[in-house]
């Protein structure tokens, strides 16, 4: 396997006269798990679809597998699994049935299909619901079913695209579970997500894409270090945050800062100091101004 599973340089894509990724670079190293964070219309899901060649790019140099998008796209075609966004899966069939039918396509024999529908099955816990009908399923049985049909066909490089959004928190630690073992197995795993947690937890490395560039790219502790120390928040009556200061943590930062601010806010209102989150960087790279209270200034003080 090359030793960088996913090489993109220089990659623009325009719908129209939108454009919606200005010049992306980025490098995913082979047996790694990479997480790109993004708020909504950020395009992921069109990086996604252009790594895994459902999407044609514009400009740049795209890579997978060691392979050129365009100019190979069947090498690359037969290096990856994808897990779409939105299921596709036959709500009317069984998750047997599907798994059968994906494994008839891929070529496998009936016996073939029948041993490798019963290892998935079993992989994602589907066993006991494997001859209900899909339209029975809750969420979280729906994505492990999409993940299985997806890894049909034992592939060097998995794409999932918000792999667990909408699913309960067992179920969410269930596919983070498996997404740890994929890649103890050797699999590159390029995934998108909008929880912080998730990327924080999974991913060896994060980038976060905002207006069509990267606006930040490296592990979870070095985007969290961008942050400062320690963040200063104040909390209203609800427990709900008024404010968010990220601080060096001295006594001298927290009394300079608490002086700027303690006339700013009712009498009682309280304050907490805790260590910075994901979700802090991820706030001060992609917000709107005037939307948040960390600045980007205040960021990279
Ligand atoms: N086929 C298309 N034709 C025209 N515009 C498109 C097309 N696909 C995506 N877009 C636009 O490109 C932008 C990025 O969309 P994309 O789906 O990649 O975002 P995303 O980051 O995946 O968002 P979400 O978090 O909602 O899934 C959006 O403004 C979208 O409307
Ligand atoms: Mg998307």
């Amino acid at each position: 396997m090359h030793s960088h599973a996913i090489e993109v340089k220089g990659l623009r894509k325009k719908f129209g006269t939108q454009v919606v990724l200005d010049g992306i670079d980025l490098t995913v190293p082979s047996g790694t798990v990479f997480a790109l964070l993004g708020p909504n219309g950020a395009g992921k899901t069109t990086l996604i679809n252009i790594l895994s060649t459902l999407v044609a790019p514009g400009e740049g140099s795209v890579k997978v597998a060691g392979h050129d998008v365009v100019k190979e796209s069947d090498e690359v075609k037969r290096s990856i699994s994808l897990t779409g966004q939105f299921a596709a899966v036959d709500e009317m069939l069984t998750a047997t049935e599907n798994l059968r039918m994906i494994c008839r396509l891929t070529g496998l024999t009936a016996a073939e299909s029948r041993r490798r529908t019963d290892e998935l099955l079993k992989r994602f816990d589907l066993t006991s619901a494997a001859n209900k009908r899909v339209k029975t399923y809750s969420g979280g049985m729906r994505r492990r079913l999409d993940l299985a049909i997806s890894l049909v066909a034992s592939c060097p490089v998995l794409f999932l695209d918000e792999p667990t959004t909408g699913l309960d928190t067992i179920s969410r630690r269930a596919l983070w579970e498996i997404i740890l073992e994929l890649k103890h197995q050797g699999m590159t795993i390029f995934l998108t997500t909008q929880y912080l947690e998730e990327a924080d937890e999974l991913a060896d490395r994060i980038a976060v894409i905002a207006g069509g560039r990267v606006v930040a790219n490296g592990t979870a502790e070095e985007l969290k270090s961008r942050v400062g120390g320690e963040v200063l928040e104040l909390y209203g009556d609800g427990d709900e945050v008024l404010r968010a200061v990220p601080i060096d943590g001295s006594v001298q930062d927290v009394r300079r800062t608490l002086n700027e601010l303690a006339p700013l806010y009712p009498q009682h209102t309280r304050v907490g100091i805790r260590k910075p989150s994901l979700d802090d960087v991820f706030v001060a790279l992609t917000a709107k101004p005037g939307l948040t209270t960390l600045s980007k200034e205040a960021m990279f003080k």
